[in-house]
């Protein structure tokens, strides 16, 4: 028998469930799946960062730890994980909730669509947008959720850079890696779209002087994390005019404060970290599929590298 604990806020219970015994009965696994079981019993805990489980020292006979999350920034640093822990990659849910996020977010920018759906003077301005392939996009962060995104924006039309830590190849994307390549990266970023994990390496990525590099008027997406961006900095760019608009989806704290200056700023568009979400029914197959690889050996999916934090 196998023991697993759902680990998650009380609200996920009921969605979670039926799901995934749905998922985990479909690949023939015998199995107890409980919100409750005595901490030396589990096998395998199916994750939320904010669940009450902060202490893994209890599970001793734990074999892996299976986000719901895509990103573990609050779990990666815990000591007291020992055991393998894997991400969530839900291609149909996760993965296509953030295309159509960032697709719709990146063309309501490119087309200028506000000027339209808030006119009171019923102003009559022929402001022709360009077309998509005279619009530079670049993705920082070129894994599972940027290179979705930069292949629909591909599709679309769009001239798409994108940049990760390590040297990449996807088809009609320019792909560039490194420090040394950031700026390569940024200089043509007429619309900026930020998918990178929350590390130390990526914190205040974005900085005075790195959105001093983007080209004047740029526009910024960020469906990442918050501390990609330096807040101040951000602020000070939309008010010289150097960086357009913002549309951010997290932040450093949430909700985001009432009194943060992003709330009443003209240029900032607040999305309340929706961009996407794990959808219970494909996602409990990827965490069925990987309690199944752990019963019989295999290599386990989407496994975070602990050193890196991501
Ligand atoms: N707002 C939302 O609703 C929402 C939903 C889901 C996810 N997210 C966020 O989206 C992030 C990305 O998710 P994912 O599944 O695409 O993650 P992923 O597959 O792990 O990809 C991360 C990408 O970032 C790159 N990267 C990491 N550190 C870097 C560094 N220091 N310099 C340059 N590139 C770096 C990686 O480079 P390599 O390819 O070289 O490893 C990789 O390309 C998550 O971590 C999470 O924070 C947000």
């Amino acid at each position: 028998m196998i023991n697993i604990l759902f680990a998650a806020t009380d609200s996920r219970w009921p969605e979670y469930a039926a799901p995934l015994r749905k998922a985990l009965d479909a690949l023939g696994l015998h199995y107890v799946l409980s919100r409750e079981l005595a901490p030396e019993d589990v096998d395998y805990i199916v994750y939320a960062p904010n669940s009450d489980v902060q202490d893994f020292r209890p599970y001793t006979r734990l074999k892996a730890v299976l986000n719901l999350w895509a990103g573990v920034e609050k779990v990666t640093q815990n000591p007291t994980l020992t055991v393998p822990l894997a991400r969530m990659v839900d291609d149909e849910g996760l993965t296509q909730g953030m295309v159509e996020y960032v697709t719709g977010h990146v063309l309501r920018h490119h087309l200028g669509m506000d000027a339209h759906i808030v006119n009171p003077g019923h102003d009559w301005p022929k402001l022709t947008p360009p077309l998509a392939s005279e619009r530079p996009v670049t993705i920082l962060g070129l894994g599972t959720l940027g290179v979705a995104c930069a292949k629909a924006l591909r599709t679309l039309g769009f001239p798409v850079t994108g940049w990760s830590r390590s040297p990449k190849q996807v088809d009609g994307v320019r792909c560039l890696h490194g420090m040394d390549q950031l700026d390569k990266a940024l200089e043509t970023a007429q619309i900026l779209v930020l998918l990178l994990p929350d590390t130390p390496a990526t914190t205040d990525l974005l900085n005075a002087e790195r959105l001093a590099r983007l080209p004047k008027g740029a526009m910024i997406v960020n469906p990442g994390r918050g501390p990609l961006i330096d807040d101040a900095a951000l602020v000070a760019a939309l008010d010289d005019g150097q960086i357009a608009h913002a549309t951010l989806d997290v932040f450093r704290i949430e909700p985001l404060p009432q009194d943060h200056p992003f709330w009443a700023h003209p240029k900032v568009t607040v999305t309340p970290h929706i961009a996407s979400e794990t959808r219970a029914p494909s996602a409990a197959r990827v965490i069925a599929e990987n309690i199944r690889r752990g019963e019989v050996g295999e290599p386990f999916l989407h496994l975070v590298d602990r050193t890196a934090g991501y």
